[in-house]
């Protein structure tokens, strides 16, 4: 099934592709990471993933976006106040994407004006938020009036990650059995975790050098250890949700990190290994398993990128910012209002 498929039968009962000319939709959506990962697809077109994954959203990091519809003969795009380059990697991407939504009689373009939170390309879900905030944005231009699922679904199409974009907090994406993949969306877990903080280390903010779509297909055929990934899932996707419900910090974070390594594990056994690591990643990580030999419940998890995100409990950021001089704090799960809002100070 192709992805133009998919958007037709979700969009087949409303007024299509009928743009409304006059107006300037606006969307957000936060990032998010995995806390079990999504590592290899069961098909490449509709990106529907090998197993189910879980992430928490990066509260106020992610991707706003102002959509129109372009006068210009072409789709125009500024990102973070720049205008991109049509020939850009970026705009090609944006462009296929909103091919899917283009089937009125009269050619038209779009106008987006991006506001990225978070470096984009360099592993910390700036896809995941891009494509969520424009399907938000669509769905407001178009007037479709879609279900987050049905959202959910359309973004899953830009990638994978996008899926759990919709919403804040918890989000399970259900890889779902269905060659269609209407079964194969996010779903919000009710819960909330006040004190659960992540710190962003950011040790570039280049492009990866190999982007996950191409990884993640290069593991699943060539790595011997991919075939055990879908059964580490299992067992790390139970024990998180486990570890949600009954608020086990250690559970959580043990796990999400023993996660994370595994899915490098399985890249680097790839053919030809991939690693995204720099030497500051490393160190990074010998300096939180050191933290924890010296009592301190702080863990890690890295997606593909060099970048690290840091998993502690509020009452340990103080140590944290000592000890990571660099570290952007997110607290997925407080307002703005109450957000930590300075280096040692918790309002
Ligand atoms: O959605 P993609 O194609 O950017 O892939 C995301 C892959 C990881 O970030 C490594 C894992 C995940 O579940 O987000």
């Amino acid at each position: 099934m192709k992805p133009s498929e998919v958007v037709y039968f979700i969009l087949k009962e409303k007024k299509l592709f009928t743009p409304q000319s006059d107006c300037i939709a606006r969307a957000y959506a936060p990032s998010n990471i995995a806390l079990c990962k999504y590592w290899g697809k069961r098909d490449q077109q509709l990106n529907l993933p090998v197993t189910s994954s879980l992430s928490v959203s990066l509260g106020d990091r992610g991707s706003y976006v102002a959509l129109s519809i372009s006068a210009a003969s072409h789709d125009t795009i500024i990102l973070n106040g720049n205008p991109v380059e049509p020939v850009s990697a970026f705009a090609k991407r944006f462009a296929i994407f909103m091919d899917l939504f283009r089937h009125s009689p009269a050619p038209f373009y779009f106008h987006a004006e991006i506001i990225s939170t978070i470096p984009v390309g360099a592993g910390l879900a700036s896809s995941a938020c891009g494509f969520a905030s424009l399907v938000l944005a669509l769905d407001q231009l178009f007037n479709w009036q879609l279900t987050p699922r049905e959202l959910s679904i359309l973004a899953r199409l830009g990638s994978g990650s996008a899926s759990r974009s919709l919403w804040s907090g918890f989000v399970e994406w259900q890889c779902g059995e269905r060659v269609d993949g209407m079964d194969s969306h996010g779903i919000p877990l009710d819960v909330i975790w006040p004190d659960l903080c992540i710190g962003l280390l950011i040790f570039t903010d280049k492009e990866k050098p190999i982007s996950s779509r191409v990884a993640m297909q290069c593991t699943l055929e060539t790595s011997p250890l991919y075939h055990d990934w879908p059964q580490h899932v299992a067992h790390d996707l139970a024990l998180i949700k486990q570890a949600i419900i009954q608020k086990d910090f250690n559970l959580l974070a043990a796990t999400a990190e023993a996660n994370a390594v595994a899915m490098h594990a399985t890249m680097q056994s790839a053919v030809p290994a991939i690693d995204y690591c720099l030497p500051a990643t490393r160190a990074a990580m010998e300096k939180v398993w050191q933290l924890r030999k010296d009592g301190i419940a702080v863990y890690f998890t890295q997606d593909a990128g060099s970048n690290l995100k840091l998993l502690f409990l509020r009452h340990d950021l103080a140590l944290v910012r000592q000890n990571f001089k660099h570290v952007e704090v997110v607290t997925p799960f407080l307002s703005s209002g109450e957000a930590i809002d300075d280096e040692h100070k918790v309002k």
